[in-house]
């Protein structure tokens, strides 16, 4: 039934661009002066997770690319390349293509893309809010030409740890606000996926409403939960997802988002993760003890208050329970994954 599993990655990037022609408008008025030679205006772009964000970073710069041939451009991910130099590195060999020498100083970096870019340039931050080294945005700001759409997930967690002389000048640009999509979308989305990497009369619309409906606005577990649900199906024999399945299918999409967010994790949430596994409803205090303890470079309360725990309360990993000014952190509950013969 699967006829083009690819279609399903989480990096594919689809041809239309279903219910977000503001956003993607409004990323392509901050891309457009580069179409006349000049430097773009900065953006970010906030929101929740599964709401678009990256695709339509990434298909914007596409757009762009339509337009001017060869606009020299970079994507970033700074959940995995977060310090001063690997942002760096990344952005010289994407953008301008350099040859790296084997180790370089952040200045020489610097020397190296600004040597080399001709003209003007984007880089896409994604997880922005995951730098640790945030003077890079002041390196990136200083080199004429380059641009960025940072990409993060509330406005606060970014700027939160910024110095002043780096939030006044790289804080301006446009703000672009995603919200979760309502079911009409998602069914939209899962529709056109299905004809892309399904086989004719694959799933009907009573099966992919059901899917939308079940996805809380998330259009990752939506599309994962069609490849779920497709791949249960064929096993069984059939040609077409069954209603029945879809429960189960979404259920089990949730389990291997969540899977490849852990795997995704940095060594500080890793811990707080397991921490939480083994006693769940810390309070925060609570919470740090047990993370200093087994972290052996742990980082401050508040950073972790700031930065890390955010994200994991975003990638609905962890949720917070408030009661009368006390926060208890608990683990998001999930089915586990030997319940269901999808993960063995
Ligand atoms: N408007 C859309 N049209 C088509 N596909 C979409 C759309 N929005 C999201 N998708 C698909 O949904 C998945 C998740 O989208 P994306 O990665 O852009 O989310 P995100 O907002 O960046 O989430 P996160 O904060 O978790 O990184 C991707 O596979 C993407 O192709
Ligand atoms: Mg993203």
């Amino acid at each position: 039934m699967i006829r083009d599993g690819t279609v399903f990655d989480d990096d594919h990037l689809p041809t239309s661009i279903v219910g977000r022609n503001s956003h993607m408008n409004e990323v392509t008025d901050a891309l457009a002066p580069i179409q006349d030679g000049f430097r773009a205006e900065n953006c970010f772009l906030f929101g929740p997770s599964g709401v678009g964000k990256t695709t339509v970073a990434r298909a914007a710069v596409r757009e762009l690319r339509q337009e001017v041939l060869d606009v020299p451009h970079a994507y970033v991910n700074c959940w995995q390349d977060y310090t001063r130099n690997a942002v760096l590195e990344q952005i010289a060999r994407d953008l301008v293509g350099a040859a790296l020498p084997r180790t370089a100083s952040t200045g020489r970096l610097v020397d190296l893309i600004t040597d080399n870019l001709h003209g003007p340039g984007v880089v896409i931050l994604d997880e922005v809010d995951q730098l640790r080294e945030t003077k890079v945005l002041y390196d990136l700001h200083e080199i004429r030409g380059l641009s960025w759409i940072g990409i993060a997930n509330r406005e606060v967690d970014l700027f939160a740890d910024l110095d002043d002389r780096i939030t006044s000048r790289i804080s301006v640009g446009y703000r672009v606000h995603f919200d979760s999509y309502g079911e009409d979308t998602i069914a939209e989305i899962l529709d056109r996926r299905a004809r892309e990497g399904l086989g004719p009369g694959a799933v009907n619309e009573d099966v992919v409403s059901q899917i939308a409906r079940l996805s809380e606005g998330d259009a990752r577990r939506a599309i994962a939960a069609l490849r779920v649900g497709a791949r249960m199906a064929s096993r069984e024999g059939l040609s077409a997802i069954p209603s029945r399945l879809v429960e189960d299918a979404v259920t089990d999409a949730k389990c291997e988002v969540r899977q490849k967010t852990i795997s995704k994790l940095n060594t500080h949430q890793h811990a707080l993760y397991e921490v939480l596994a083994e006693e769940d409803g810390l309070i925060q205090k609570e919470l740090y003890a047990r993370y200093e303890e087994v972290h052996d470079d742990p980082v401050t309360l508040r950073y972790l208050r700031e930065n890390h725990l955010p994200k994991l309360e975003h990638y609905n990993l962890v949720d917070i329970e408030r009661h009368r000014g006390t926060k208890r952190y608990h683990l998001v509950d999930v089915d586990h994954p030997e319940q269901h013969p999808e993960h063995v």
